[in-house]
């Protein structure tokens, strides 16, 4: 079993590049496959989320050609089954962009129900609320999501909670409707716009991505594109804040800051210095950092995918913060491994209070989710002695190269596969 092993005190320093975006690349990738011409998708991030749509879209029948580590070509024009039943496909949530894309473009699809709940309950009613509008059917059996519709018809769409899953997935059906759609309290998340930048250069009529009313006139048919993901503006985040718990330097690359601006906005509350390039930022630790007080919230919010960044950040930080998770209900279960290398952290519902303290101190511990796994290795860069860290497939499905990354810039941490490479690792370091 991979396990981590991380020798924490070492301040971070160096450069990090960034890989492209995932959220955005699972969404892209189902995109593509809504052509029967090729379509070329460059900056994919190597992680694992993005192997496993790949291998479902291929078991459906399209030629997926891996060009090198981040680039693949795609041609969906010997897709030969709507029926994606991967195995491995209810692993990853946006499996169910699959279903946006195959309704569009076949007018029916069957998908796996993506399974998995481990930050909460995530229902996926707003998704069959805007392909019902559009005129599908759609029917949970067996485990599988099944729509079919003899017409798409462009319609109003109110959604009644903001989701970058449903904004997107309806986005991708609506493209080949008839008609117009408009949808409104959509999610502006940076993936958004750039899911809509690629159906666009693949023929389709989307206006107003990025704000929360978006114009989609459906066209009959879409063509091949070569398309670049953006960076991933979480995995920018992770590295940003483990500059700052480890007082560290790090000039973070291959970004877009404007994307980063609530993260950016927290590490300066909490007293370090950042400095913003075109397409890079540097983050400047301090001795000791600030408390304060944060809510996760839709874009331009701060994101949910980086609370569990900001809590471990804040366990060492002065005084009391508060942290206010609002778009997951099931997101702090890492704080009990937390506790485990000494923070002080009470959950309170959705809230959780920090009384930050001088040490961590390493433990055994166990990664419970991708983001809640990326945060415990910042645990176990800030705490004293070895940390060993479990269940680190979850890390890989959304960092490439995370503990590469992370040695470059200084970190001593291992990914281990045996009991015999720990004591080799733990030998070497002292
Ligand atoms: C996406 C991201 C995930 C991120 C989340 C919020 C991907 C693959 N995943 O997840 O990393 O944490 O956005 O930024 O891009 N909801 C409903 N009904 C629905 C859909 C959602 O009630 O039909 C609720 C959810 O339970 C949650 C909120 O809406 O409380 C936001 O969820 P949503 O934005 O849909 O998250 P995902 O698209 O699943």
């Amino acid at each position: 079993m991979e396990q981590y092993i991380i020798k924490g005190g070492t301040p971070l320093n160096g450069e990090v590049e960034i890989s492209g975006a995932k959220n955005a690349a699972l969404a892209i990738l189902a995109a593509a496959i809504m052509t029967d011409e090729t379509v070329t998708i460059d900056n994919l991030p190597d992680v694992r989320d993005i192997n496993v749509l790949l291998k479902a879209i291929e078991e459906i029948g399209a030629v997926v050609n891996r060009v090198d580590r981040h680039c693949v070509k795609i041609n969906g024009g010997t897709i030969n089954s709507v029926v994606v039943d991967y195995e491995h496909i209810k692993k990853i949530r946006a499996s169910y962009y699959l279903l946006g894309a195959l309704l569009g473009r076949f007018k029916k699809a069957e998908v796996a129900l993506p399974g998995g709940c481990e930050i909460g309950t995530r229902p996926i009613d707003q998704h069959i609320k805007g392909f019902k509008a559009l005129g599908a059917d759609v029917l949970i059996e067996h485990g599988m999501i099944k729509t079919n519709a003899d017409e798409l018809e462009g319609n109003h769409i109110y959604m009644d909670v903001v989701s970058v899953g449903a904004t997107i997935n309806v986005m991708l059906a609506a493209t080949l409707a008839t008609g117009k759609t408009i949808i409104e309290n959509a999610a502006k998340e940076p993936h958004i716009v750039d899911v809509a930048n690629m159906l666009n250069s693949m023929g389709a009529n989307i206006k107003g991505a990025g704000t929360d009313v978006i114009r989609i006139r459906g066209v009959e048919k879409l063509h091949k594109t070569e398309y670049s993901v953006i960076p991933d503006q979480i995995e920018a985040g992770t590295f940003m804040f483990a500059a700052a718990a480890t007082n560290g330097n790090v000039l973070v690359k291959n970004v877009i800051p404007k994307h980063l601006e609530a993260i950016t906005a927290k590490l300066l509350e909490i007293g370090c210095a950042i400095e913003e390039y075109d397409d890079a930022v540097r983050v400047i630790g301090v001795e000791k950092l600030n408390n304060t007080q944060v809510k996760t919230l839709p874009y331009p919010g701060y994101p949910t995918d980086m609370q569990p960044q900001i809590v471990v950040t804040l366990a060492i930080a002065t005084g009391t913060s508060i942290v206010t998770e609002s778009i997951f209900e099931n997101r702090f279960k890492y704080v009990a491994e937390l506790a485990r290398m000494g923070a002080n952290i009470k959950v309170e519902g959705n809230t959780a209070i920090i009384d930050g303290v001088n040490q961590l101190t390493g433990a055994q511990i166990s990664a419970p989710d991708l983001r809640a796994g990326a945060a415990l290795v910042i645990a176990g860069l800030v705490a004293k002695g070895f940390t060993t860290i479990d269940d680190i497939k979850y890390i890989h499905r959304g960092y490439e190269n995370f503990e590469v990354k992370l040695r470059a810039l200084g970190a001593n941490i291992e990914k281990v596969n045996s009991e015999k490479e720990a004591m080799t690792f733990k030998l070497k370091i002292g």
